[in-house]
């Protein structure tokens, strides 16, 4: 069976009181987990060493971005070797927001996400159209062009440590979630590139996630897709008994 996941992303938000709050109470909620399911949480860099601290089999703290090279006079960037230092063995690549506000192109991602991979750090590789794509219905075609510039030069041992979060742009922050049949529908999309490119067997051994106003009230419902393996949560999961029910949407 894929891994099945509950990534969230806490983006800038929060603080450190609320960070604490919320870490605590996964960690009273999530005793264990069936060896299939994880649950992976995106700090802000000031708190990962601390946050790692709250570590465990089944629950990860992530980075939610690092730079493309490994050391170096880049003021403000954090380095693939300073998450190892930390344990921190997860970290979001090609979020749209950084793709849309710093500039991030695939050409970049694909650099990123081999250094990721060369550092034992598993990607959380994002992609995903913005509106005027999907009004246009070539979506296909869109998230095809992205996975093929920045993750399909992998090898397949490569990118079968890949994790994918297919979050339509349109549906981040808006309260306006793809209903389960688009992102079942992107997914077995997804799906479809990696066999056409690896194999079949390739193909079902990646997790790809659903992002974009995931909710404790149509969490099921999402993660109940055939293709869909859990999600990449933004607003609910900076509440806590949100993403714990999230997390307990996950297929069992
Ligand atoms: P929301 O869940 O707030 O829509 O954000 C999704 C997201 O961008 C997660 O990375």
């Amino acid at each position: 069976m894929r891994n099945q996941i509950a990534a969230a992303n806490w983006k800038m938000n929060g603080s450190f009181s609320k960070g604490k709050e919320l870490l605590e109470t996964f960690k009273e909620n999530f005793n264990s987990l069936p060896d299939f399911q994880q649950i992976i949480i995106a700090v802000p860099y000031p708190y990962l060493a601390w946050a790692s601290q709250y570590a465990t089999s089944f629950m990860h703290i992530a980075a939610q971005n690092m730079h493309h090279q490994t050391e170096g006079a880049f003021t403000g960037e954090v380095s693939a070797p300073m998450l190892n230092d930390l344990g921190i063995n997860y970290v979001i690549l090609g979020h749209s927001e950084r793709r849309e506000y710093n500039n991030e192109t695939d050409e970049l991602l694909k650099q990123k996400v081999e250094l990721a991979l060369k550092h034992n750090l598993t990607p959380i590789f994002c992609c995903g159209e913005p509106l005027n794509i999907r009004e246009a219905g070539t979506q296909n075609q869109y998230v095809q062009a992205q996975l093929q510039n920045a993750i399909f030069n992998l090898s397949a041992d490569q990118i079968e440590k890949v994790v994918i979060a297919y979050e339509p742009i349109w549906a981040i922050g808006t309260g306006k979630t793809a209903t389960a049949e688009q992102a079942q529908a992107m997914h077995e999309h997804i799906r479809t590139c990696i066999q056409k490119q690896y194999s079949f067997e390739t193909s079902q051994s990646i997790s790809i996630l659903y992002g974009g106003s995931v909710k404790a009230n149509n969490a099921n419902e999402i993660f109940g897709q055939t293709d869909v393996d859990g999600g990449l949560v933004g607003g609910a999961s900076l509440q806590a008994n949100e993403f714990v029910a999230i997390v307990k949407s996950l297929v069992a």
